[in-house]
């Protein structure tokens, strides 16, 4: 069966039962949950209605959700593991209970009218809490309610109990789970159905008293099972990428398995995760998009692709997924062109890093580790990851260490530099930026203290300015922002600048953005009475010298957060 005709079953079969069919939340979670960096499970954006159900927009919901897990990108390459994946999913907010789950899960999988799997190749497991780990937090119930109901399916191959395995929750504060009902096929787990009727608070578990279903089935591995194949990598969703990489590097995909395979699951994920708005970079989301960019490259390098060709498999991805997923075609350009600059910096350095690591990989110490790193562009992981193919291991410590160090000098250089967002220090660009603190004191006055610089951009022209704020602003409020601006222009204030140790400029109370680029010592610049702000500078000397403030756009920028831009005159 082919990947598009699964999905449909899938969501036909749910939608007969009743089920509102929902698109895949994107893989950058909602500002609303910041526990996560990427959505990782299809019940991620509906976490919230299992203890408020009246808040979802349906009582049962199905979906096929995007979803990325990178605790294992390093077992990437075997059989099984997939950096990105789609998980098909039916949900239900104190709607049906274990009944209705387990057995329309019953019904899609061995119906002639939907999958007609060979009942004979089925097992489930449910939740035994005597067989759990002791000391794992967990609930003491033994779900005897799913055995019961489990032991109705007739023709079901095996039951058996299991522990901590099948007990499942996202793990953080404030999230919902509970016991399951596990479905394998010829011994692969397929099908997860979770029974969110728990919810994890202050340490411990406590009832909701309301029925929760979320299930999470992983669509390549459905796949897989179904055609008798292998492994993920034979389905459909990889056979024009693998054909590509034959393509490119001339070697077959049977002789060079793990490489292939890596290549194609990481440079999937990469062109999902820019096309929902992840950058390259070296922090946080960034970082992991950078480390699958860089570390399929290293293995293209090795089979023989010394040409740009990242951007060429973005778009085997696009056309595989365009039809389900049309922000992928959208923003194929945008793509490409992120990837192909990600690749071409990286493969300034590459040939020369990898000649380097031949020279060192002897005695790779954790201090060598961070130059190849920060001259390089090697990420830690792939180091290590080379390290391992010599039998070399890295003192990660070392590494570490190393990396303070350096953070901490480029830290303290930083202090005297221009805030980010800044072109050039030319008189107009300093007016404005002094026009940008007045303009953050004047939204916090007449929109409240909710309100928090997200970014700004200063050209000789121009003021752009992102901060948080939930609502568009009515012209009577811009209005305001305007004048309290134009009013500390006119009254002619000094801009004075103070140096002093960082907890001592919060205590002061002074407004600051990216809090971790300061080093100890900081500057805060006063507009007395109205601004109190630590920044680089530089700023004019007093406030008369701006002329007349004016905000000529508004608008949003991302969830959470407007833009304003503004000119001086
Ligand atoms: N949330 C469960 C999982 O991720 C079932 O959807 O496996």
């Amino acid at each position: 069966m082919k990947s598009k005709e699964l999905r449909q079953k899938f969501l036909d079969f749910f939608e007969a039962k009743g089920h509102k069919i929902i698109p895949s939340a994107p893989l950058i979670p909602s500002e609303l949950d910041p526990s996560v960096l990427f959505t990782t499970a299809g019940m991620q954006q509906f976490k919230r209605f299992y203890s408020e159900p009246k808040e979802a927009p349906a009582m049962r919901i199905a979906t096929c959700q995007q979803c990325v897990r990178t605790g294992d990108i390093e077992e990437v390459g075997d059989e099984s593991h997939l950096t990105f994946f789609e998980m098909l999913g039916n949900f239900s907010f104190n709607n049906y209970g274990k009944k209705e789950a387990i057995e329309w899960a019953w019904e899609f999988l061995t119906d002639q009218n939907w999958l007609g799997i060979d009942k004979k190749r089925i097992d489930a497991t449910y939740f035994d809490h005597e067989k759990a780990k002791k000391g794992i937090s967990i609930i003491e119930d033994t779900d005897l309610e799913s055995l019961a109901i489990l032991k109705t399916l007739s023709g079901l191959n095996k039951i058996e109990a299991q522990g901590e395995d099948n007990f499942w929750s996202l793990g953080t504060e404030g999230s919902p789970g509970g016991p399951t009902v596990e479905f394998y096929i010829d011994g692969v787990e397929v099908w997860n159905l979770v029974f969110n009727e728990w919810i994890f608070k202050e340490s411990h578990w406590h009832s909701f008293g309301v029925k929760g279903v979320d299930t999470g089935m992983g669509l390549e591995r459905l796949i897989a099972v179904l055609n008798m194949e292998k492994n993920v990598y034979d389905t459909d969703l990889f056979q024009s990428i693998i054909k590509k990489i034959e393509e490119l590097s001339g070697k077959k995909y049977q002789d060079n398995q793990q490489a292939f395979r890596i290549i194609a699951d990481h440079l999937r994920a990469a062109t999902f995760l820019i096309a929902d708005g992840v950058e390259p970079s070296n922090k946080e989301r960034g970082y992991i998009v950078r480390r699958l960019i860089r570390r399929a490259i290293v293995k293209a390098k090795k089979l023989g692709i010394e040409n740009i060709f990242v951007a060429e498999i973005a778009d085997e991805v696009v056309e595989i997924y365009k039809d389900i997923y049309s922000e992928l075609e959208n923003k194929r350009d945008n793509v490409k062109q992120t990837l192909q600059n990600e690749e071409e910096k990286f493969r300034k350095t590459l040939s020369l890093g990898l000649k380097e690591f031949e020279k060192i990989k002897q005695d790779l110490t954790g201090q060598k580790a961070f130059r190849l790193y920060e001259t390089y562009g090697f990420p830690l992981e792939m180091t290590e990851e080379l390290a391992k193919e010599q039998n070399v291991q890295i003192d990660k410590e070392e590494f570490k260490k190393a990396f303070k160090e350096h953070q901490k000098k480029s830290r303290t250089a930083s202090v005297g530099m221009f805030k980010g967002g800044l072109a050039d220090s030319g008189e107009e660009t300093k007016k404005l930026h002094t026009a940008a603190h007045l303009l953050l004191a004047a939204l916090r006055q007449v929109l409240g203290n909710g309100v928090f610089q997200k970014g700004s951009n200063i050209t000789s022209e121009r003021l752009r300015f992102d901060f948080s704020h939930n609502e568009k602003l009515t012209s009577e409020q811009l209005k305001q922002v305007e004048d309290l601006v134009n009013e500390q222009i006119q009254a002619a204030i000094p801009v004075e600048m103070t140096e002093m140790g960082l907890n001592e400029a919060k205590k002061s109370g002074a407004m600051g953005v990216f809090e971790s680029k300061y080093g100890d010592k900081v500057k805060v610049y006063t507009i007395d009475g109205f601004s109190n702000e630590i920044c680089g500078g530089p700023h004019v000397e007093n406030t008369k010298d701006l002329g007349y403030f004016k905000i000529v756009k508004e608008e949003s920028s991302s969830a959470g957060v407007r833009r304003i831009k503004a000119i001086l005159k």
